[in-house]
């Protein structure tokens, strides 16, 4: 099968964008993600992007597709030959862009280095089972540990507010009984690489939100 798309290119040290088109074949199988591997495996290596599960779990390859907020590893690319359309690919929204399709997505992992975690009691880790959890709690948990950090949220956001993110960031250890003695501190403390990326909402004030 026949894959057109056009690319945003951007390059950082002429900061210059520009629309690219490329034609290039592949298996009628073939995701975004491999249409553009393609691209940089035989047209042009310099076409810059990130990937790294190819299986929808790392985040790390979410980009735009006619400016809604796609994963390039979970996209097929058939149904748009079959309708005759040549998708526009560009990057995140509301991201600072480094290059090409690749933003810097370096707020979300300060974000998380700053309260993604809980105290571990020294000694022997204790059974599993002596910690009960609410079914429901545990459903929720789960839910919001399926944030994989994509920046889709972000990009569609009027506003450019990661509060989504971060709401999954906080639910996921709040839910459960382990995120209970830091759950103050977490919240406080996101909320400072949150404020510095840019990416609060814009009718929270930074200075209102501090301790
Ligand atoms: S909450 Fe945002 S960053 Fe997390 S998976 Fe959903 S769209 Fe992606
Ligand atoms: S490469 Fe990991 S989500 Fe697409």
């Amino acid at each position: 099968m026949q894959f057109t798309l056009k690319i945003q290119r951007y390059d950082p040290d002429t900061q210059q964008g520009r629309l690219q088109e490329f034609t290039v074949d592949g298996p009628e199988t073939a995701t975004l993600l491999d249409v553009l591997d393609v691209v940089k495996d035989t047209v042009d290596g310099s076409v810059t992007y990130r990937k790294s599960c190819r299986m929808a779990v790392c985040g790390s390859c979410g980009m735009r597709m006619d400016g809604a907020a796609v994963l390039a590893c979970k996209t097929p690319m058939a149904p748009l030959v079959e309708a005759g359309h040549v998708p526009v690919i560009s990057p995140m929204g509301n991201l600072p862009v480094v290059k090409d399709l690749v933003v810097d997505r370096g707020a979300f992992d300060r974000i998380i280095a700053a309260g993604g975690f809980i105290s571990v009691p020294t000694g022997s880790a204790p059974d599993g089972n002596a910690i009960p959890v609410p079914k429901e709690n545990s459903d929720l948990a789960m839910d919001a540990a399926a944030c994989i950090g994509c920046g889709a949220c972000v990009a569609a956001c009027p506003n450019a507010s990661a509060m989504l993110f971060v709401g999954a960031k906080v639910s996921q250890l709040a839910l459960l009984p382990q995120g209970q003695p830091e759950r103050r501190d977490r919240v406080r403390s996101y909320v400072i690489p949150l404020a510095e990326a840019g990416l609060l909402p814009s009718r929270l004030r930074f200075g209102a939100l501090l301790p």
